[in-house]
């Protein structure tokens, strides 16, 4: 069979542990012995990150940004323990974060759905695309404890030096007060980049703030929204999709009964609070993936879950794991299709679904990883090791 022929280079962030050695046998497996491509290669492994002095992670989302996408393998995130471990010389930033702010980017996270491993939702049957706002709000406020009676209020000082006050509160005694902030600019690509996916997924869209008791600061948030959307009306409509703005207690409501299939745009800290319960509604952290879009339209693809450190220390040890590489696989399916729409490659495009059915067939035919044992319905379930699970994936990929 000849292998199908990719024009531009793909960008790869190599990563950490467990999905480092997943990694690898993707690519063993699934990429090299079907596709002519230019992987354009960045060690994002812990130790490399520390070798360069972090420039590797610099480096990768530039290189994404010229070639428009990337798919990456999950990273350690090194903190005091792990500056010991790997004897680093600081505790780098988390990759995810630098990438995140160089691509100015919105992440947005997809759990696969599969027919024998129901939500514990019943109503849910498509999946629910969470936009996570990453900017601002609670994030990035100041907090103060108030100690006894005395006024707080909000002071604006332009640059010619006329102030603008508020009172907060008259406290009579003890309390706290917070400050919160956001910027038009953060919110306009966060905006930008929920329609852009909204359009790439054709799925309709839905945001969510409480503009009936803030009526300012979410109210400016639901402006944004509003103004991008009458923009994109016209690419909307034509897509057969629409946006919908809802009140938060009523999206949450809503979102209960609803079969699913459309992507919920939120502020900072509902989208923390609201992506963990699909997340955990959806069933497992290696069925859910996710993706950073730029407002400009560059993607980079990856697992939602970590470097699985637990199976990692069992398989240095020479031990059985059984480490579900679902979410990874369609990482590189969720790249390779972008890649195949950006360059109008069908052959490219059809290879990707092909992947994600195998994928999905050999689960469905009671084929596994052990966290997929307990939820799945199957009659005849059958627990796979690590290699075998994806062995098990490629035989039905060369059906
Ligand atoms: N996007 C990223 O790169 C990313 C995200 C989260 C954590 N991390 C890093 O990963 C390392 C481990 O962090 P953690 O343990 O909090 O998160 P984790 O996602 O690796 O693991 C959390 C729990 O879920 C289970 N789990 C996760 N993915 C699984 C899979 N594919 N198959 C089977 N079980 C799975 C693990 O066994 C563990 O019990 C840390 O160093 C952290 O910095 C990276």
């Amino acid at each position: 069979m000849s292998k199908i022929k990719v024009k531009t280079p793909l960008v790869e962030l190599d990563g950490d542990e467990m999905t480092r050695i997943i990694w690898k046998e993707i690519k063993e497996r699934f990429i090299y012995p079907y596709l002519d491509i230019t992987l354009e290669y960045y060690d994002l492994g812990v130790e490399y990150r520390d070798k360069t002095e972090d420039q590797v992670t610099v480096d990768c989302a530039h290189a994404i940004i010229k070639h428009g996408v990337g798919v990456k393998c999950a990273t350690i995130t090194p903190n005091a323990d792990r500056v010991k471990e790997f004897n680093l010389k600081k505790e780098w930033p988390s990759p995810n974060g630098t990438i995140r702010s160089i691509l100015d980017g919105t992440v947005f996270r997809k759990p696969i759905t599969i027919s024998n491993i129901p939500p514990a939702v019943k109503a849910w049957k498509k999946p629910i695309i969470i936009g996570r706002h990453a900017y601002g709000d609670l994030y990035k406020d100041v907090e103060m404890q108030i100690p006894g009676p005395g006024k707080v209020e909000l002071v604006y000082t332009n640059t010619e030096g006329k102030e603008e006050r508020l009172l907060v509160h008259d406290f009579k005694g003890p309390g706290v007060v917070m400050g919160q902030h956001n910027l038009d600019k953060s919110i306009e690509s966060f905006a930008k980049a929920c329609f852009n996916f909204a359009l790439s997924e054709k799925v309709p869209l839905w945001f969510a703030t409480k503009d009936t008791i803030s009526k300012k600061y979410h109210a400016r948030f639901r402006a944004i929204f509003d103004a991008e959307a009458k923009r994109r009306e016209e690419e909307m409509k034509q897509a057969g999709i629409y946006y919908a703005y809802y009140l938060i207690d009523d999206a949450v409501a809503q979102i209960m009964k609803n079969e699913g299939g459309m992507l919920w745009a939120l502020m900072n800290y509902d989208g923390d609070v609201q992506s963990d319960m699909v997340a955990s509604g959806f069933g497992s952290l290696g069925l859910m993936t996710s993706v950073l879009v730029s407002p400009d339209g560059k993607y980079e693809f990856e697992a939602a879950h970590g470097t699985v450190t637990r199976h990692y220390r069992q398989y240095q040890k020479g031990e059985i794991t059984s480490t579900n590489s679902v979410a990874s696989i369609f990482a590189w399916t969720g790249a390779l299709h972008k890649r195949g729409e950006l360059d109008g490659n069908q052959e490219l495009m059809d290879f990707a679904k092909r992947l994600e059915k195998a994928t999905i067939d050999t689960i469905e035919s009671g084929e596994m990883t052990k966290d997929l044992i307990p939820l799945s319905t199957a009659a005849n379930k059958k627990q796979l090791d690590t290699f075998q699970f994806m062995e098990a994936i490629q035989k039905r990929l060369e059906k």
